[in-house]
């Protein structure tokens, strides 16, 4: 991927991410247009994923056909909200590894603070795409990447929904050789580091706490 930032524009990305900025959006519609929408970004983000050719025998004839080269993949969920995004891409790439990295965000410093981190155990080996809805001050995000390239991996990918301007700053400081994906680049962040116009905190609105 060349571009630092992709801004997915498809109409129905768009269409659906309006759905969920609406504050009367229920919880179980919000989740499944977070499902929707993440296979529309995951097929943006992996869209080009190595490849190689298979022999294949059609009913017509023999041919060379195009396959998957086998780069192994690996899914980084940053917790919890990334789990919204996680089961849409295994919906589209249902073997690839799973790993997950906890951090909350201290409400006052608005730093991460880690407390679980579980990733696959070769992760050199692996194209990794690690997701999370809401790029906001970019610090959990950077912090994630930072645990990641700790493993050893060298080919990450970053996939949310929503982008602040600040959010990929911090990222383009901190990891300027990780491409993000995303739906929307938003305005600004707010004085408690949400996003504006934006749609709320994620993970509340997907999993009804608050
Ligand atoms: N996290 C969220 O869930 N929402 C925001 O607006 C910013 C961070």
């Amino acid at each position: 991927m060349g571009e630092h930032l992709t801004v997915v524009n498809h109409p129905l990305v768009q269409h659906k991410l309006t759905l969920m900025r609406d504050k009367d959006t229920p919880t179980a519609v919000f989740r499944q247009l977070l499902r929707e929408i993440s296979t529309l970004l995951a097929y943006e983000v992996t869209r080009n994923l190595a490849m190689t050719t298979r022999r294949v025998t059609t009913p017509i004839e023999d041919m060379d056909a195009p396959v998957l080269s086998g780069r192994k993949l690996a899914l980084v969920s940053i917790l919890r909200a990334g789990n919204g995004l996680l089961d849409g891409m295994l919906d589209l790439i249902p073997s690839a590894r799973v790993g997950f990295v906890g951090l909350y965000r201290d409400e006052e410093t608005l730093k991460p603070v880690q407390y679980y981190c579980k990733l696959p155990g070769d992760m050199p080996d692996r194209l990794v795409i690690a997701v999370d809805p809401m790029l906001a001050t970019g610090n959990s995000s950077a912090a994630a990447i930072d645990l990641i390239k700790e493993q050893g991996a060298t080919d990450i990918r970053f996939m949310c929904l929503l982008a602040a301007p600040e959010g990929v700053a911090r990222m383009k400081e901190a990891h300027p050789d990780v491409p993000i994906v995303t739906a929307a680049l938003d305005e600004k962040l707010n004085e408690l580091g949400y996003i504006v116009p934006g749609l709320g905190d994620a993970g509340d609105r997907m999993f009804g706490t608050k």
